[in-house]
């Protein structure tokens, strides 16, 4: 299958270089708002066609999934693009701004019949479907409670700091935390408690959250673009906890009993980056006509959207494109 890739920075290099390395896709397209940073980017990374635009991209009829790279406050029209070119989407994480958005995007993908997915990679791993035996096992008793975190240094980086690329710890790194939260925890929210700290520019530096579950399961989560934190989640039973680090992409599991000792570890299956399986959820839904992701499917991108939405609206938070 075909992948043409909108937005010729950092990421889509992971993701050419993990289609390089795949059997069932190939790095067609690279599309950039310079045609010359999209030819440099297609040599470099053995990538077959170049586009100086995104719309003459996703009107090349043998494109037959793209892959939105672009920052948070450009998912959306980027998105849309392509579902009205009848593409299939994967688009990078945090998915939306907002949850409106994420919603009138799925009404998009579902008039138009085509995929829409969000690349939020942990969803689509192997250690994720081994994550859920060992709880489903019982080895660890009943799961009651979860905490996960996620920082870097970021602040060198415009697209996390900048409010008009939607940027923020929450949208580009407290997105893995939820999502580690949820793979755990299925029942309905109860109630959010949140706060956050601010840079200069308005966009959360730090923030955590106490999410509280219907069935009375507690989510306790934190992420920061100031510091490097051990990227840690935790599930914690009645007969014992498990760790998994990192919540992007854990390298094992590893599971303690109620004296603390290690009973059980499983490794990562061998990879090429784990961006492939995201690909490979899309390329079989599409194969299978689905228009979503069983791993990650409509509700899921929206449960989370709906977190973020509720933790910024405590804090008092808008993007300046919200204002309007
Ligand atoms: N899955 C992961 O592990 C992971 C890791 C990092 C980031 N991400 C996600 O990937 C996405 C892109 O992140 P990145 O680090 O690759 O971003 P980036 O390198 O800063 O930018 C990617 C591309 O977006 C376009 N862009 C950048 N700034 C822009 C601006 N001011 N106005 C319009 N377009 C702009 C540019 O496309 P042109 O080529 O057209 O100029 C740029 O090449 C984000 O959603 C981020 O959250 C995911």
């Amino acid at each position: 299958m075909n992948i043409g890739i909108i937005g010729a920075g950092r990421i889509a290099v992971k993701m050419a270089h993990t289609l390089n390395k795949m059997s069932s896709a190939t790095a067609y397209a690279i599309a950039s708002r310079s045609l010359e940073k999209a030819e440099a980017f297609a040599k470099e990374h053995h990538v077959i066609k170049a586009y100086g635009s995104y719309e003459q991209m996703v009107s090349d009829p043998d494109v037959h999934l793209v892959y939105v790279a672009t920052p948070h406050s450009h998912h959306f029209d980027q998105v849309k693009l392509a579902l009205e070119h009848g593409k299939p989407v994967l688009c990078e994480k945090a998915f939306t701004l907002n949850a409106t958005q994420a919603k009138a995007l799925i009404e998009i993908s579902h008039k138009k019949n085509v995929l829409l997915a969000e690349a939020i990679w942990p969803k689509y791993l192997p250690i994720r479907t081994m994550l859920d035996e060992v709880i489903d096992s019982g080895i660890i008793g009943e799961v009651t409670s979860v905490t996960a975190n996620l920082g870097f240094y970021l602040l060198d980086k415009e697209r996390v700091t900048n409010p008009l690329l939607a940027g923020g710890a929450l949208l580009d790194l407290g997105v893995y935390a939820i999502n580690f939260a949820l793979m755990a925890i299925k029942s309905d929210i109860k109630n959010i408690e949140s706060s956050a700290t601010f840079l200069d520019t308005g966009v959360d530096a730090q923030n955590s959250a106490i999410v509280t579950f219907e069935d009375d399961k507690v989510a306790l989560l934190h992420s920061t673009q100031l510091a490097y934190t051990d990227k840690r989640g935790m599930l914690f039973g009645s007969k014992g906890y498990l760790e998994l680090v990192d919540v992007t992409n854990p390298q094992s599991i590893k599971v303690f009993d109620k004296n603390y000792q290690l009973v059980k570890e499983l490794a990562r299956p061998e990879q090429i980056t784990g961006f492939e399986y995201q690909v490979q959820a899309c390329i079989d839904a599409i194969n299978a006509g689905e228009i979503e992701c069983k791993a990650h499917p409509h509700s899921e991108i929206l449960r989370v959207m709906n977190i973020m939405d509720e933790m910024r609206r405590q804090w008092g938070m808008h993007y300046p494109m919200e204002c309007n």
